[in-house]
């Protein structure tokens, strides 16, 4: 039986344990420049004192227009990069790999940051307007600046990337159906709509290297399990070596609900693609993990390879310790408070008990 507290080698790397940590964005940390800040490497740092195996640094931007806002981290210019070494640092000091998400917003671009773009003209965030269809020199523009951004990552000492594929964002938004209707190499049939992505992995993977880990946090319904999994299958072939499994645009499979396991029906969608790529390609799975035994039943009970904390550990950051050494933790309080974004108005209350201790 595998425990949480066995090692996983991916592509070269070994992870010291099966705790991962999920990107979990932090808006208020930052300014318009983007870089790196010292709340930031405290606050992985941290976590990574506290056991965590592997920690997949927030959803960073690629380009200064493809912020969430303009108080979001990025790896668009070099000058960016010397803050990020720090992070990197202060991981592997405490024995933690960390990989490193990039992002493009696209069409669901703040207007502050720059204009709405994406692989077809459909209604933007604000519904009032369309966004820009993208030409196929500015696609390959867009690749490039990904490309850019990992080689970037690579200098900082990261051990990887991670590009994301899910929760509605740019390379999501090639996938779904709902906004990509491209008539050309970009749209249509799963291998045009994974275009896109498989050719920023393969693009990475020739900067970057071969011991380079390339992750992407894929959409686990788009708009079935099928489908995703096939594109999952593209992003593979192409050299993925770690996924991790999350949501996406459209939703549309009866044979995903709550079923009464001791995991919820996202977490499944993890489970469905472990048993898929078992034995082939790591996979992770997410969501409502916020005790230690649920994490532990996961993994040993093989419907996991690795499994991802989001909440779990910004709540309190010694839960990977507590999931391996059985000492106590604080448990997320399951309130949707951390998720306000910029200008977050609410305290996460379970760090708030953590620091009346
Ligand atoms: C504050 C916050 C920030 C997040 N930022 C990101 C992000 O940068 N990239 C990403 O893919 N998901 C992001 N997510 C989603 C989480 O990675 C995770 O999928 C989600 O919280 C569900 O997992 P959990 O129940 O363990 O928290 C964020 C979630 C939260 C709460």
């Amino acid at each position: 039986m595998v425990r949480i507290s066995d090692p996983i080698i991916i592509n070269k790397t070994v992870i010291k344990n099966r705790l991962t940590m999920a990107p979990t964005v932090k808006f208020d940390y930052t300014g318009p420049d983007g870089k790196v800040t010292e709340k930031h490497i405290e606050h992985y740092r941290e976590r990574a004192e506290h056991g965590c195996g592997l920690i997949c640094v927030e959803a960073t931007a690629v380009t200064p227009g493809g912020r969430f806002a303009k108080n979001h981290m990025g790896l668009w210019e070099d000058a960016q990069i010397e803050g990020h070494k720090a992070i990197t640092e202060a991981c592997h000091q405490n024995g933690a790999a960390v990989i490193i998400q990039i992002n493009h917003t696209g069409i669901t671009a703040n207007p502050d940051c720059g204009p709405a773009i994406g692989p077809s003209a459909v209604p933007t965030r604000d519904s009032a307007t369309l966004s820009k269809e993208m030409s196929i020199d500015e696609i390959h523009e867009m690749q490039d600046c990904f490309v850019s951004a990992a080689v970037r990552a690579k200098k900082a000492g990261y051990d990887g990337v991670q590009l994301h594929g899910c929760h509605g964002y740019l390379i999501n938004q090639f996938i779904a159906k709902k906004t990509n209707h491209r008539t050309d190499v970009y749209g249509g049939s799963v291998e045009n709509r994974a275009r896109f992505a498989v050719e920023i992995i393969e693009k990475v993977r020739e900067a970057c290297g071969e011991d380079f880990i390339i992750s992407v946090r894929t959409a686990g319904i788009e708009p079935d399990v099928a489908t995703a999994i096939a594109i999952a299958e593209e992003y593979v072939k192409a050299g993925c070596d770690y996924l991790q499994v999350s949501t996406g645009i459209e939703w549309d499979d009866p044979s995903v609900a709550e079923s009464g396991e001791k995991y919820n029906k996202f977490c499944s969608l993890g489970v469905r693609f472990h048993e898929h790529f078992r034995g082939r390609v790591p996979v992770s799975c997410v969501n409502g993990i916020l005790d230690v035994s649920l994490a532990r039943y996961l993994i040993e009970n093989d419907l996991a390879d690795t499994v991802d904390l989001g909440r779990a550990v910004l709540a309190d950051p010694a839960f990977c310790e507590a999931a391996l050494e059985d000492t106590p933790y604080v448990k997320c309080f399951d309130c949707p408070r951390c998720q306000y974004g910029p200008g977050m108005l609410h305290k996460c209350p379970a760090e708030m008990k953590r620091k009346s201790r």
